[in-house]
């Protein structure tokens, strides 16, 4: 039985050819998961031949995403897959974040060691050989940045045009150079992300092109290697928490199917706890969390927040993350500007550093422990989801004290390290430096 598209919905779960170009279910509406029957091998017998494949030269076994492929079996060939040898990314582990975060250890799984700094690449790679394989020749994607970038990589390296759609004003500079340089044919439109996702919905419906938000279900299955990756550095003995932070949605959707999965094979003993961290600007998740009715999410209608990433208030995949975390007994926290900035910078001093969404993850770590709700002595994984030079306007206005959060309001660089003009003279220098 090959792999099918299946709704996500319970009361409908209407089953999809793995090749119908939809991104919802044309029936009642709801997302799309992709669907497999167990793989052949046991979980043992698994374990060992991703194990062995560490030692291969071949390109499918050096991508920390088709490594796995057994796990994401959706394709009848492996031959039109395009790699940049994405995943393989460290842990990374970080005494003195940890030390800040409450916890007596904590590794940061870093996402942004992938080929084009980000987590997207996982998707990407799966996104993108799914769109050849539909015969499609242009796809888009909408973003604040990193998915664009990915995006944008991938696709020319696959020989298809990538067309990319980013909030005018409102993405890093690092981001929308990647783009460029690509070859993205890239449109800034003066709207939020929401509204842009909105129109280039309609938009790539009517011109044939691939979507290739995170709404589409082969990226979800690209990284849910990020989780198998994971669990295989760590031998198979799951942390008791993994903290990512939360915009779309598609990354702890991707997360918890991954660790669903796993479990129901046999991969892994047990479950670990999911913990969404937002930004408290752009935290729809967040107030959906704390009510007892959880339905129907609330957009946020103008989110703001300078961790430009997951500045996202009205996100996709809700269900799929409320899902993930409701079996995985998770929780969600928000994290203000201030506490995203400093807690960047003790990343930053521990010389792993990351971007500002990524470090929503420790802030909120901190917030979790001083609640007791992750416990002191606690097995914790942060997942940094973009690498440090995504953003480097951010550090270097919060090292010169000049950053200010969107509502004007002046950030304090409690760890700033502000550089230091000097005259051609080195004994004034040695001065400086005794
Ligand atoms: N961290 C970074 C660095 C991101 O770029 C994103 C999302 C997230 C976290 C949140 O992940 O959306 O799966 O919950 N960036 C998207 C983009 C939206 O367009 O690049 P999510």
């Amino acid at each position: 039985m090959p792999a099918e598209l299946v709704c996500f919905e319970p009361g409908c779960r209407a089953r999809y050819a793995i090749t119908e170009v939809i991104y919802n279910c044309p029936s009642c509406g709801g997302l799309l998961e992709v669907f497999y029957p167990a793989p052949a091998q046991s979980p043992a017998e698994l374990k060992a031949l991703w194990r062995s494949r560490r030692t291969s030269n071949l390109a499918l076994d050096v991508s920390g995403v088709w490594r796995y492929r057994e796990i994401i079996s959706f394709l009848d060939s492996y031959d039109p897959v395009v790699t940049l040898k994405e995943g393989n990314t460290p842990l990374l582990p970080a005494p003195r974040a940890a030390e800040y975060g409450g916890l007596g250890r904590l590794t940061f799984k870093h996402q942004g060691f992938n080929p084009t700094g980000s987590f997207k690449d996982n998707g990407m790679t799966c996104g993108s050989v799914q769109a050849l394989r539909l015969g499609m020749k242009r796809v888009a994607c909408v973003s604040t940045g990193n998915t664009s970038a990915s995006m944008a990589a991938y696709a020319s390296a696959a020989g298809l045009q990538p067309v990319v759609f980013i909030p005018h004003g409102n993405i890093s500079y690092g981001k929308l150079a990647q783009a460029l340089e690509y070859g993205a044919k890239t449109f800034q439109v003066e709207a939020n992300f929401d509204e842009i996702l909105a129109l280039v919905r309609n938009l790539a419906e009517e011109l044939g092109i691939y979507l290739l938000n995170s709404i589409n279900p082969f990226r979800i299955e690209g990284q849910k290697t990020i989780m198998v990756e994971l669990m295989d550095q760590l031998d198979w003995d799951p942390p008791d928490w993994i903290v990512l932070p939360g915009g779309n949605l598609g990354n702890v959707s991707a997360f918890g199917k991954a660790l669903h999965e796993m479990k129901a094979l046999g991969l892994i003993p047990r479950m670990p706890r999911l913990a969404v961290i937002q930004a408290a600007g752009s935290a729809p998740l967040h107030e959906l969390w704390e009510r007892t009715d959880r339905t129907n999410l609330k957009p946020v209608r103008n989110p703001e927040t300078l961790a430009t990433a997951i500045r996202i208030g009205d996100p996709v995949s809700w269900p799929k993350a409320l899902r993930a975390l409701l079996c995985s007994n998770g929780t969600v926290e928000k994290v203000t500007e201030q506490e995203i900035a400093d807690a960047k910078a003790v990343i930053g001093l521990c010389g792993i550093g990351c971007e500002p969404a990524s470090a929503a993850t420790l802030a909120g770590i901190r917030k979790l422990t001083a609640a007791g709700i992750i416990d002191r002595n606690a097995g914790v994984v942060a997942v940094l989801t973009g690498n440090l030079l995504k953003d480097p306007d951010y550090i270097y206005r919060y090292h010169t004290g000049q950053l200010k959060a969107p509502n004007g309001e002046a950030l304090l660089s409690r760890f700033g390290n502000q550089p230091v003009v000097v005259p051609n003279d080195a004994g004034k220098i040695a001065r400086l430096l005794v």
